[in-house]
């Protein structure tokens, strides 16, 4: 099946549907160590910082694409749009269940999220046109796709992951993959955002991504109970991580960087091969945290 809406002539890249998947079972209500990454507390809190900014974030994608919706009528986009929709949902509900664990640890995922929903919806949504919300959804997709592609190949970096965590983010990133180009195309075909807005946004976006993943990761540190000292040697091995040469976000930069290109399309980048693995292991299995096994040992082979 392919995507008119998602697949300009201009780009060759085999587009693959976007499936809504609900009723996927992770097990996360079950025994999850704390330091699930690693036995590590940078790792486990930098991708705990970001399932606690998923929730009212996608719920702020949904609403700035669906902005659009009335004057769009080529059925092909409205389908993408529906399909995207239902995936971001579903993404919101499993993270809200994982949120509820690090509630439970301590962490204030209330008012995390009470925070993100005032500076979404009651700042930006309230002073912002609505071409540069959406230029900041088609940003923040962008971001959520490069991360997803980079930690669905890179075997290493869940290897030593707790596997239905490790199965919810592979499963969020292969969703990530398939409608990456919904909310871009519906900036560029529909709402006609120019090249300015678009990289202003993406300039926001970037910037306040990684501002507020680090502010939370600071509170969970400090609910972790680590004193000052520790926290300063896990923030200085942990951003070495993070931004060493090939560490976890260096190799994604080029990735980043081509949205600022002016002929820039989410299509110019094919799907990764980690993609067809994971999709066949699910279809034999029916199993989400067995997919994400298998996309694992493929990894190690
Ligand atoms: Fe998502
Ligand atoms: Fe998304």
């Amino acid at each position: 099946m392919s995507h008119p809406s998602a697949h300009p002539a201009t780009h060759t890249a085999a587009v693959p549907p976007i499936v809504p998947r609900d009723k996927l079972d992770f097990g996360l209500d079950g025994d999850i160590p704390r330091f699930w990454l690693d036995n590590d507390a940078f790792k486990t809190r930098f991708f705990d910082a970001m399932s606690t900014l998923f929730p009212v974030g996608e719920r702020f994608f949904i609403t700035c694409v669906r902005d659009y919706r009335d004057r769009i009528d080529d059925p092909a986009m409205l389908e993408d749009i529906k399909n995207f929709t239902r995936q971001e949902g579903q993404h919101s509900m499993l993270h809200t269940q994982y949120n509820n664990r690090l509630q439970a640890q301590g962490v204030r995922v209330d008012r995390i999220l009470a925070g993100q929903e005032k500076r979404l919806f009651g700042i930006i949504r309230k002073h912002c046109s609505r071409e540069f919300t959406l230029g900041m959804t088609a940003a923040a997709e962008h971001i959520t796709a490069i991360m997803a592609e980079c930690f669905a190949e890179r075997g290493e970096i869940f290897a030593n992951a707790d596997r239905r965590i490790r199965a919810l983010y592979v499963w969020h990133a292969m969703e990530e993959m398939e409608h990456k180009a919904v909310a871009y195309d519906v900036m560029q075909k529909i709402a006609r955002v120019g090249y300015f807005t678009r990289v202003r946004a993406m300039l926001l976006v970037g910037g306040l991504f990684p501002f507020h993943t680090f502010r939370i990761m600071r509170h969970m540190l400090r609910v972790d109970g680590f004193s000052r000292w520790q926290r300063a040697k896990i923030w200085a091995k942990g951003l070495w991580w993070l931004y060493k040469p090939g560490g976890l976000l260096t190799p994604v930069l080029g990735s980043f960087l081509a949205y600022l290109k002016p002929g820039f399309h989410p299509w110019q980048q094919a799907v990764v091969p980690s993609y067809q693995r994971w999709m066949d292991a699910l279809a034999r299995t029916g199993d989400p945290v067995a997919a994400g096994d298998v996309l694992q040992q493929a990894s190690r082979a």
